[in-house]
């Protein structure tokens, strides 16, 4: 095994252009901005346009990404695309992006942790290029959201946007990139949040009265109460591997589900409110998309210094969880 470090050397991401506010949603569904505000801390979310494939969204991230980080898509050896709306099953997004990007070098595959996709990419990633196998991973998460919601209900379409965020992975100096990492999943779980796909069992009909099936489902709370806990106890644990504190790190770069889901977390973990990098009031939740984007709104934001630590958490479908702790150091390409 080489002995190097792996980090991110650079960002992209893609809104699309439409929003759906919280008083569109009004008019759609028995809501109210008052208190889809006081519940989530949403305000809007961007939606791709009817008749555009998802994929759109992530060759527009990547090629951000592959240029911040100084490179060619020539240059790129592996693309994953964490996704939990793929526009077909084969091909997969992964190559749908190296198609459009012309990533000619590059192998493609997708891979689905739901919301914690992006945590186990950047994992999955890492061990790629430790082992010297590969020089430069592009992670694409692609997030076309807005395609298994159901606007009839109430509980989940207030949640969801689209979006896509990407990073090129590879070698950086030792002192920076990933230090500590650790990955979840809790399949006896899983019941609580589903979105099915080529098989629709008759409790799954059952509880889209809509008819639309293929769209998500969850059960609110107990994914509310799992989050809180999974979101503390990784962040606790890839810290304790690591040997810091919450409070030795800069950033903690929550995945985006519910504002009152991110500062349970963060006071448990006593990390003060100015540390905690939130965009749900302008994304919604945007599942594995919401850290790429995170991340590359606060690197151009300049909020992310080199040298400075953080944490990546997230929890999704599954039910899965993951956290990375991390020291930022962009444009150190070995
Ligand atoms: N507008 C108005 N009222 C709503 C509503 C909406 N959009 N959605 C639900 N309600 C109602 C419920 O019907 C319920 O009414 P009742 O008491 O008469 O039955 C009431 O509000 C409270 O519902 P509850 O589910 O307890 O609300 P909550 O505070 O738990 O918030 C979620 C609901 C979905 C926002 C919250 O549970 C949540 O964020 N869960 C985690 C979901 C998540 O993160 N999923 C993605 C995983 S990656």
């Amino acid at each position: 095994m080489h002995d190097l470090s792996v980090g991110i050397l650079g960002t992209g991401m893609f809104l699309p252009p439409d929003l759906l506010t919280n008083h569109d949603l009004e008019k759609m569904v028995d809501t109210s901005d008052e208190w889809i505000v006081r519940r989530t801390g949403m305000k809007q979310r961007h939606i791709l346009k009817e008749g555009i494939p998802s994929y759109t969204m992530g060759v527009e991230a990547a090629k951000l990404a592959i240029e911040d980080a100084g490179l060619t898509p020539m240059d790129i050896d592996l693309i994953i695309v964490t996704t939990e709306a793929p526009d077909f099953l084969s091909p997969s997004m992964a190559c749908l992006i190296q198609r459009d990007i012309g990533a000619k070098n590059a192998a493609a595959f997708d891979m689905n942790a739901a919301c914690t996709g992006f945590v186990y990419a950047v994992v999955a990633a890492k061990q790629f290029i430790k082992t010297g196998y590969y020089r430069y991973v592009l992670i694409v998460s692609n997030e076309g959201l807005s395609r298994i919601t159901d606007y009839k209900n109430r509980n989940t379409c207030i949640l969801f946007g689209d979006a896509a965020g990407a990073v090129v992975l590879g070698e950086v100096p030792g002192e920076y990139g990933i230090k500590e990492s650790i990955l979840y999943s809790y399949g006896d779980l899983g019941h609580n949040l589903t979105i099915p796909c080529c098989y629709i069992s008759e409790e799954d009909k059952e509880r889209r009265p809509s008819g639309m099936y293929r769209s998500v489902w969850q059960d609110g709370s107990e994914v509310f109460t799992f989050a809180v806990r999974a979101m503390t106890d990784s962040t606790k644990k890839v810290l304790e591997m690591a040997g810091k504190t919450p409070q030795d790190i800069d950033m903690i770069i929550p995945h985006q589900a519910n504002i009152r889901i991110i500062n349970g977390a963060a006071k448990r973990l006593k990390i003060d409110d100015d540390k905690v990098m939130a965009i749900l009031d302008k994304t919604g939740n945007i599942s594995s998309a919401s850290i790429p984007v995170a991340v590359d709104i606060a690197s151009r934001e300049g909020r992310l210094k080199n040298g400075d630590s953080l944490v990546m958490v997230a929890f999704g479908g599954g039910l899965t969880c993951g956290a990375i702790y991390f020291i930022w150091g962009k444009n150190q390409r070995h």
